[in-house]
């Protein structure tokens, strides 16, 4: 049987290593329906320090970048790839929404319903649970680098455009 393209926009979310040690995702994945959104692809990886480092490669040279490369190797994440239910909707804009600040007690004061609120750490404020991409051309490459075949698929079955 032929696979169907999935075609909607989508998103990338991490669930990250602290979460998914404390055996978080379960719930964070039992939460998505409610929220308006549809898991179409899921993964569980370990991030060797070069696929972090490849990854995250926009906050090189940043004073926390190997604090974040430490933290993203620590143990395996969830990869998710996501799809907005409701149709027309923006959900690069709607995951980073969804989640949050990225600070968790900046998340907890002024989001107390954002996932990263929820499922943050209690004792480390960059330990917020969840990544999402932050734009439409950073979710195409996050897309490419967890689930290659499938953006390869959806590639493929875009309109080529042809210059005349
Ligand atoms: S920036 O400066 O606005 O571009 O950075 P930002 O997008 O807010 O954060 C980028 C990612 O780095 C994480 N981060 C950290 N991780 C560990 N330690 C410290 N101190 C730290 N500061 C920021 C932040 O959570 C973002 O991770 P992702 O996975 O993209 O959510």
């Amino acid at each position: 049987a032929e696979e169907t393209v999935e075609l909607r926009p989508l998103t990338v979310a991490l669930i990250k290593p602290d979460a998914v040690a404390d055996g978080k995702a379960d719930d964070i994945l039992a939460k998505l329906d409610d929220c308006g959104i549809d898991v179409v692809g899921k993964i569980e990886t370990t991030l060797s320090r070069e696929d972090a480092q490849t990854f995250y490669s926009q906050h090189q040279g940043t004073d926390f970048f190997l604090q974040l490369i430490d933290y993203m190797t620590s143990g395996p994440i969830i990869a998710l790839a996501l799809a907005a239910k409701k149709k027309g909707t923006d959900v690069v804009a709607q995951w980073r929404t969804l989640i949050g600040p990225k600070d968790v007690t900046i998340a907890k004061e002024e989001a107390p319903e954002s996932l990263r609120a929820q499922f943050g750490s209690k004792d480390e404020e960059f330990k917020n649970a969840l990544h999402g991409s932050d734009t439409s051309e950073h979710a195409a490459r996050e897309l490419a680098f967890f689930f290659p075949d499938f953006h390869k698929k959806r590639q493929a079955t875009q309109p080529k455009t042809t210059r005349v």
